[in-house]
């Protein structure tokens, strides 16, 4: 699919269909209304006749038969002016390209509408929305011969002449940004029989060839020789041999940003086995990996002016003959020990290796993505990812490039209190910390392998696996924190602490 910026208005438009956005407030409604009938010389009859009012949401599609090269003209609530937002034109553009889609049309203009403000903003979201909302997993799905044909190319559209080099430039790097998008789902939705730890790597590999940036795979050998048990235990009941996945981007002399995405490509909880209903979302289990594997490929194919690190312990978690037990011990990097009580409390134990891994770089800052705990979904639901850090700023930080994306970031407390629910009587740490605070407790295990960096985890149990379709994502896996990453990226310019000075 395609994503461009022209300098069209309505009647210009060479496309099979075309959106425009509607204010529901009364003067907005009829000015717009009355200003598109002239466009199209035509009149807008669900408009007359009060069917269409312009709230949030609604959509309706007018034929036009002449006057104008376009054929079909879709209106598009945007609800109240006042209220408006990045994500209100996210949605919006959404629902444009999916009633176009279902109009069977091939080529979809977006009229950016003339009152906007905030130019730039407002055409990212519109591209964003339409790219994102016309996502589909259907690589295994046989194709039928009569299959109208998909949307080919979406097209920005605003008159303003001096702002053409802008639109166009905020449109080629939202079109990447989207790809990245689709890469992090598309890897994600792959079935586990289709991405282990191997062809995770090699997924890796393809996207740094293509994209300008480095990997580097460590296979079970050199995995064990640097002491990571908690990789090698989680893996060892597997038929598939663990990955350590290495990611590097920009320039050496900076210091980086480390992303850390669990990398667990089917999680069928070991020998502590999960319960077969659901087990099947579990091959999402690697939705962190995949964010940061998107991610490295959105940065290095914008060309930010920063230095990332991207580490990915990939596994499968699966009961078997040479699976650890439950109660067994493990050792980890940096040489501290962790009692496996439960098999299914996987991810912290293969992120804990990562963690203390990561300390040599001297990181400017660490993060964490991993779709760690069932708790994190019972506490935030869908609608935001759970976040927990030891650095405010970093945090900060975070959650304003989560508000900006609208992958909203929640945090949970990390007080010292809860420190003892993961104390074990005879290793370091114990992978569960019981009943309460389950996305907590995750975290308080993981904060034992920070090293002395700036931290934040974030618990994407819930907004990486969707059980239901949103605005702009299709049910499954929403490829959450590519977009968070990329734009937290995009504002990064961070002095050198003072502790690495
Ligand atoms: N991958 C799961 C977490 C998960 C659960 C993600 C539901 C998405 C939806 C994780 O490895 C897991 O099994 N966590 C356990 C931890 C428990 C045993 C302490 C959980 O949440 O039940
Ligand atoms: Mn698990
Ligand atoms: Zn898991």
């Amino acid at each position: 699919m395609k994503l461009t910026f022209e300098q069209y208005d309505i009647h210009q438009t060479p496309s099979e269909s075309a959106a425009v956005f509607v204010y529901q407030d009364r003067a907005m409604f009829s000015r717009q209304i009355r200003s598109t009938q002239r466009k199209i010389r035509c009149a807008i009859p669900a408009a007359a006749t009060g069917d269409f009012k312009g709230k949030e949401g609604e959509s309706t599609s007018i034929y036009v038969q002449r006057g104008t090269r376009v054929r079909r003209i879709i209106l598009v609530g945007l609800g109240e002016q006042r209220k408006i937002s990045a994500e209100g034109f996210r949605r919006a553009a959404a629902v444009a390209a999916r009633r176009a889609r279902s109009l069977h049309t091939s080529s979809l203009s977006l009229i950016v509408p003339p009152s906007t403000k905030k130019f730039g903003e407002t055409v990212g979201a519109i591209a964003e929305g339409a790219y994102l909302a016309l996502y589909k997993f259907d690589k295994y799905l046989s194709k039928e011969k009569e299959t109208p044909p998909e949307i080919q190319t979406i097209s920005i559209c605003s008159t303003a002449a001096a702002r053409l080099r802008e639109g166009k430039r905020i449109v080629g790097r939202t079109e990447i940004l989207c790809q990245a998008v689709v890469l992090a789902r598309d890897l994600g939705n792959a079935p586990g029989n289709e991405i282990y730890p191997e062809t995770l790597a090699e997924a890796a590999r393809e996207s740094s060839v293509r994209s300008g940036y480095s990997a580097s795979v460590l296979d079970e050998q050199e995995i064990k020789n640097l002491g990571m048990g908690g990789v090698i235990g989680v893996s060892q009941g597997s038929a598939h041999p663990p990955r350590f996945i290495i990611l590097e981007y920009g320039n050496s002399r900076k210091q980086p940003v480390v992303l850390i995405g669990k990398g667990v490509t089917f999680d069928s909880g070991g020998i502590s086995i999960k319960p077969s209903a659901g087990m099947a979302e579990m091959k999402m289990d690697m939705s962190g990996a995949a964010a940061v594997i998107g991610t490295f490929e959105a940065v290095s194919r914008l060309k930010l002016p920063v230095r990332i690190i991207g580490l990915i312990p990939a596994v499968e978690n699966m009961p078997s003959g040479t699976s650890t037990r439950p109660g067994d011990i493990l050792r980890h990097y940096n040489g501290k020990t962790s009692e496996v009580a439960d098999t299914d409390a996987e991810g912290r134990l293969i992120l804990a290796d990562a963690l203390a891994y990561a300390e040599q770089y001297k990181p400017a800052a660490v993060i964490d993505l991993a779709t760690l705990t069932g708790a994190v979904v019972v506490a935030l639901g869908h609608h935001a990812t759970g976040m927990m850090g030891n650095d405010p700023a970093l945090l900060q930080r975070l959650r304003e490039a989560g508000d900006a994306t609208y992958e909203r970031l929640w945090e949970l407390p990390l007080f010292d209190e809860y420190e003892k629910l993961v104390k074990s009587d005879v290793a370091d740490v114990k992978n569960v910390g019981g009943r309460w605070a389950g996305a907590i407790t995750g975290a308080m295990f993981l904060k034992k392998f920070v090293g002395s960096y700036g931290w934040a985890h974030l618990d994407i149990a819930g907004t990486a696996m969707l059980e239901e379709q949103t605005d702009y994502a299709a049910k499954g896996a929403s490829g959450v924190g590519v977009r968070l990453l990329t734009e937290f990226l995009r504002r990064w310019r961070r002095e050198v602490p003072r502790r690495f000075r």
